[in-house]
């Protein structure tokens, strides 16, 4: 795992508690993991990490859903839409998901962590099989014509700068763990609650639910 320090780590130490992850895996009855959605807005992220959440809720999971709309309105207040400020908002997003799969609880974090380098740098903080990537890969023009919250009307008539898709980039991911697109291999229809599942089957088959 990579260490992050700055120069005013120097001079502090890594102090070990008693109590280990597995102990609390134990107790749990299941294995921590930070589920990552990344995708445009109005890509459905949210919806879907919700719906996972009531589905694992269901089977006796504990979990949390790390929004990132929801994180700006606290941890992250005052972070804006520039480069810097998205590494540091999904940074600290990152980080707060680690402390969870460390507590063994199942992080769902729903952001839209447009930049691929972001992303890697929450990866390497994490053993391998924790972080697990999920691309929602709606097109464009889908969340153009969904624009549940007025956002893409407003960034083409230039009132919100640097929006992503539209004036800003997003880097899709090149080897994520899920892809889910709205539409099947033979061009059906797929719901929220679909996608959900799929989800879902990921972690038992990858045996994250045991
Ligand atoms: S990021 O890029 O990961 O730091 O963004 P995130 O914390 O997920 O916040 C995305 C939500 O903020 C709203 N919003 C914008 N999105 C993209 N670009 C710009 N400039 C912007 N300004 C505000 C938007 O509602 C995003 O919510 P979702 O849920 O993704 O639609």
């Amino acid at each position: 795992l990579s260490v992050q320090t700055s120069p005013c780590v120097s001079h502090i130490h890594w102090h070990h508690g008693a109590v280990g992850r597995l102990e609390k895996e134990r107790l749990l009855q299941q294995r921590g993991c930070l589920l990552w959605f990344t995708g445009l807005s109005g890509s459905g992220k949210s919806t879907v990490a919700c719906l996972v959440e009531q589905m694992l809720l269901a089977q006796g999971k504990l979990t949390k859903v790390i929004d990132g709309d929801n994180l700006r309105h606290g941890l992250n207040n005052g972070l804006g839409f520039s480069a810097e400020d998205r590494e540091e908002n999904i940074r600290r997003a990152g980080e707060v998901g680690k402390l969870m799969v460390e507590t063994g609880i199942i992080a769902i974090a729903s952001l839209i962590s447009p930049y691929a380098r972001d992303r890697q740098k929450i990866r390497s903080r994490l053993a391998p099989g924790d972080f697990i990537e999920v691309f929602m890969d709606t097109p464009l023009s889908t969340c153009e014509a969904r624009d549940c919250k007025g956002l893409y009307k407003k960034a083409r008539a230039g009132l919100i700068k640097g929006f992503t898709g539209i004036s800003d980039p997003y880097e899709c991911p090149e080897q994520p763990e899920l892809v889910l697109q709205d539409k099947g291999p033979d061009g059906q229809l797929l719901s929220a609650q679909d996608l959900a599942e799929t989800v879902i089957g990921y972690l038992q088959q990858t045996g994250r639910l045991a």
